[in-house]
Formats: C-alpha cells, structure tokens, sequence
C-alpha cells in the first residue's frame, strides 16, 4: 500500500471562512508548508509562507495593520503579494529578495480555498458545494473539524467505502442487515460517485433522528461524490420501503480533506438536511444539534481512532503492505486509479 506525492494545480480546502476573523491571523501548515492565513482590509484573503525573512520570526505572531501584516519581532511590513513594503528602522532600506511566497486564496460557499501549484488557478476546479450558502441555517449542522493523524488518502477511503457503517458506527449510522448491498461506481470526466441503496432494513439512529422517529424499517441510500483533491459530498437519506426516496430525508455531507503533512490532515465536515421533515423550532434545533453531535462522535471517536490506528501499522510496514481487496473497494479502486492519473497528469475518462 503506497501513498503517492501530494496532487499539484488543485484547489484545498484551508479553512471555513468564520475561522478566520477579520484583524487575525491563523497559522496552518498545508502541504507541509508553514503557511498564515489573514484578511487585508481592502479585501481579499492572503496566505504568505509563515516565516519572515529577517530573523525567521512566524508572521503568524505579527499583527495585521490595515492592508498589511507587521511581524511581530522588529516590525518589517508585508503585503497579501508577499512583498515587504515598510522597514520603520533608521535608513528605512527594505534589502532586495525581502519577500515571502504567497498562494492564490479564494472564497467559496464559505470556504477558503488555496491553489497549490504553478498552474493557473482556474475556480472552475472548485467542486459545487452551493449547498452550504443557500440551505437555511436551521438546516445546516455545526461547520467542524478535526486534524487526523493520517494522510489524507485514508480518510478518502474510508468516504467512499461506506460499507464500514455497519460495523464502526453500528447503531448510529448503519447495521449488519446493511452489509449485504451492492455498491455501484460511475465516473464522470473527473468526478467519481460510489452508491449503495439498502432496501427495508432496521433504521439506523442517525436516520430515524431526521425522518420518522418510530423505529420502523426504512430503505437507505448513499451516493457519495468525489472531487479532486479530496473534496466529498454525500447525499444520503432514508424513505419508507418501496416507496421513492422523495418521500424520505436525509442530507448532505460535505467532506473537506486537505493534507498538513504526509500522516496528518485537515479534515473539514459539515452536514446540510435535504428535504427536511419540519417540525417546531425547538424540535428542528434539537436535530441540528444532534446531528453535529453524533456525526462528530462518529467522525472522532469511530473513524478516527480506526484509521489513526491504520496509519499506525501502515508506516510501520513501510509501504510494503498489499490489501486484500473486497468487493465493497471498488469505489475506492477507481478513486486511486483517477488520483494517479491525475499525478502523471493525464487525467481522461476510462
Ligand atoms: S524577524 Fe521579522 S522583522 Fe525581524
Ligand atoms: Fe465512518
């Protein structure tokens, strides 16, 4: 089992955009850079390397003043293009090569977005996540996170085989009486979708909090999207057996993956109810609230103490492990088949 360099030209996931505050400045390593992220007041969000070039200080302890961040040591001024535009020391001579690098940033359905690679960075790479803007907010569960001790790869594997549902998150989000279903993938150009529909089966709790609340039998579905780098959505929901799934519930699950290193990753989450069942206000508040919950006891708790530990055995096997493959791995087989295409930088259908 091997895990290959990091994808370049491609758009990651930093931060959601209320994480970073007008006037601060938050430091986070992507990619293995040491980066600060901050606001200049004409606009825009900068992202420079995190170390300046006088005495090697983190910017990230300077301070933003106006349209420019002050290191916090002796004072030097950068603006969001890197450059140092004001040294208040006697004789004021800013040295040639006084620069930090800088990444383009964007803002996107309330996310900040950086461009890694030397590429043009084209905004049309950034995966339809609209959703998370035009939902109403009682319908938008916590904007959270967790950094993984693992790369990002296996967290990608652990999206798109949702098969583990009824084992790791037995109760919550699946059961045994799912394991025997299908899982169907499609590819379109860059995009991948991994399905599975389980009929009339017991409803897990995550299901039964936002449909019927009786415990009865329902039909499940998941079909979750894939994006590069490691963007995920997941449309999932239940809906009385036999009946069409218009007539059910569930949501969307946004998945955000961005390496900070080789065995760690940023990993944004956020659910978004679809065809939500309306109840009381203090009824749809109790959902809410439960679904950031238990989704964030799954993701921590469940996943990642399982893939933390995975990690764990993989690089101590050095790369020389080969996995057994089932048939529930055919999503994540045509997913590592497309991020190596896009590593040799041919991407293409097949
Ligand atoms: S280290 Fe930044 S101004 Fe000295
Ligand atoms: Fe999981």
């Amino acid at each position: 089992m091997t895990i290959g360099p990091y994808l370049q030209n491609a758009w990651y996931a930093a931060m959601w955009s209320a994480d970073l505050a007008p006037g601060t400045l938050v430091a986070r390593t992507i990619l293995d850079e040491p980066l600060v992220f901050w606001r200049p007041a004409s606009g825009g969000v900068a992202a420079l390397g995190d170390r300046c070039p006088h005495r090697f200080a983190p910017l990230s302890m300077g301070r933003v003043a106006g349209d420019v961040l002050q290191c916090g040591y002796h004072g030097l001024e950068f603006n969001a293009a890197g450059a140092c535009v004001n040294n208040p020391h006697p004789n004021r001579a800013v040295p040639p090569g006084t620069t930090v690098g800088t990444h383009p940033v964007t803002e996107r359905y309330s996310i900040v977005w950086i461009w890694i690679g030397d590429g043009e960075p084209d905004e049309s790479y950034i995966p339809d996540y609209s959703l998370l803007d035009a939902a109403p907010v009682e319908n938008v569960s916590r904007r959270d996170y967790l950094l993984m001790a693992a790369n990002y790869e296996l967290i990608a594997d652990n999206l798109l085989d949702l098969s583990h549902a009824s084992f790791l998150h037995a109760g919550l989000l699946g059961n045994e009486a799912m394991v025997d279903t299908r899982t169907d993938v499609e590819r379109a150009g860059n995009t991948l979708w991994v399905s599975r529909f389980t009929p009339d089966v017991p409803v897990p709790r995550l299901y039964d909090l936002m449909f019927r609340q009786d415990g009865r039998n329902v039909d499940i579905w998941t079909r979750i999207r894939w994006d590069a780098p490691g963007c995920l959505l997941n449309d999932t929901g239940a809906c009385a057996p036999g009946t069409d799934r218009s007539t059910g519930t569930g949501l969307f699950g946004v998945h955000l993956l961005t390496p900070e290193t080789a065995t760690t990753t940023h990993y944004h989450f956020c659910a978004v109810r679809q065809n939500a069942v309306q109840r009381d206000v203090a009824a749809d508040e109790h959902i809410r609230t439960q679904l950031s919950e238990l989704r964030h006891r799954a993701f921590e708790e469940q996943d990642r103490a399982m893939i933390e530990a995975q990690q764990r055995n993989i690089t101590r096997s050095a790369g020389e492990m080969r996995p057994a493959l089932l048939s529930v791995d055919a999503g994540i087989v045509r997913y590592h088949r497309m991020v190596e295409e896009l590593r040799a930088g041919a991407p293409g259908d097949s």
